[in-house]
């Protein structure tokens, strides 16, 4: 079906926020935001056939401009942490902003996640698009970035991201969509299975280590499915260190993770080409108004952030986030929904 654009409200200074809608032929819906190409809504039929919003999100804009927790948000240039804020790059030293502590987090003050994006139909499927310029956020080169957002018939919402660059610089993109496959309520009874042996340590603020620790007879262990709180709340350094999970998995393979909301019924399987993913298990979400008179609180939702490994450029080992002046990134993650 055509993609619907329609007016989401102003931002504080004024600005107009546009949102893109995507229906698909089962029932389902995806809505979009050109601030922060933020995931703002995706609803998906359950097991009586009625459509569940199964991500967590505001209604105005204003709420949005605020979201401190990137709900739903497109986010880059460089996705989770980098330590101490600085990396070196062809013998340069970058300083970034210190938004996490002494760490940068999210791509800095005003991320992707904080910008306009450029939104129009592709076929079925959304575009967006911007430039970040060069030395935005003190990172160099400008970086041409398409992420394109569809919603297939058979219920599977794809990502796929697109970037170029004309100076040499780092890249990590992914999307914070906050999943809650019943709709409501903590995700702690969420069935969860992860394709994953290993994890990376993190240190106490959430930064990895550089050592990928395996996850056998640790509660980080979800290769064989169980509940997201079975062991959340054990006695374990690593769980303690982040209120819970908000670890980067070492993917085994495209297939990364499968959700389920027992209350729905509802299934989701999140595939990607890229080697990592973030597991966060809402631990820092405060209270807070949700959308349609809803309230949000701590675990009331947990996120799949695909994305190359954090803090890679100070961790010997890790895949590059380096892309190269005239080289192409393309990467693609998919969350495939079925009811069970
Ligand atoms: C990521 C981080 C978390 C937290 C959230 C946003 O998932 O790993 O520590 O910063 O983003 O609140």
């Amino acid at each position: 079906m055509a993609v619907q654009f329609f007016d989401f409200g102003k931002l504080s200074d004024g600005r107009s926020v546009t949102a893109a809608k995507l229906t698909n032929h089962a029932g389902a819906s995806l809505t979009v935001l050109d601030y922060g190409a933020t995931v703002q809504a995706l609803c998906i039929p359950d097991r009586s056939g009625k459509p569940v919003d199964v991500v967590l999100g505001y209604d105005s804009a204003v709420e949005y401009e605020k979201n401190g927790d990137y709900l739903g948000a497109t986010i880059g240039r460089v996705g989770n942490r980098i330590g101490k804020s600085v990396f070196s790059l062809n013998g340069k030293t970058y300083e970034l902003a210190k938004n996490d502590g002494e760490n940068h987090l999210h791509g800095g003050k005003e991320g992707f996640d904080k910008k306009f994006w450029r939104m129009a139909a592709q076929g079925e499927s959304l575009l967006c698009w911007r430039v970040s310029p060069d030395g935005e956020e003190n990172y160099p080169g400008n970086l041409n970035v398409k992420v394109l957002f569809s919603l297939t018939d058979d219920n599977r919402f794809c990502i796929t991201y697109d970037a170029d660059t004309d100076a040499d610089t780092l890249v990590n993109l992914t999307n914070h969509s906050y999943f809650n496959l019943n709709g409501r309520g903590d995700v702690l009874n969420h069935r969860l299975q992860l394709f994953a042996e290993r994890f990376a340590e993190n240190d106490g603020g959430c930064l990895p280590t550089g050592r990928l620790l395996p996850v056998e007879g640790t509660p980080f262990d979800f290769r064989t499915e169980k509940e997201i709180g079975t062991d959340i709340g054990a006695d374990d350094e690593q769980l303690k260190r982040a209120g819970g999970y908000d670890h980067n998995y070492v993917l085994c393979g495209k297939k990364a993770a499968i959700l389920y909301g027992p209350e729905t019924g509802i299934e989701m399987t999140v595939e990607t080409d890229l080697p990592g993913m973030q597991l966060y298990s809402g631990n820092f979400l405060t209270e807070r108004k949700g959308k349609g008179g809803s309230i949000i609180n701590r675990r009331d939702a947990a996120c799949f952030e695909t994305q190359l490994y954090p803090n890679a450029m100070n961790c010997y080992g890790f895949p590059s986030p380096v892309l190269r002046a005239g080289a192409h990134l393309h990467s693609e993650t998919s969350y495939a929904f079925r009811v069970r």
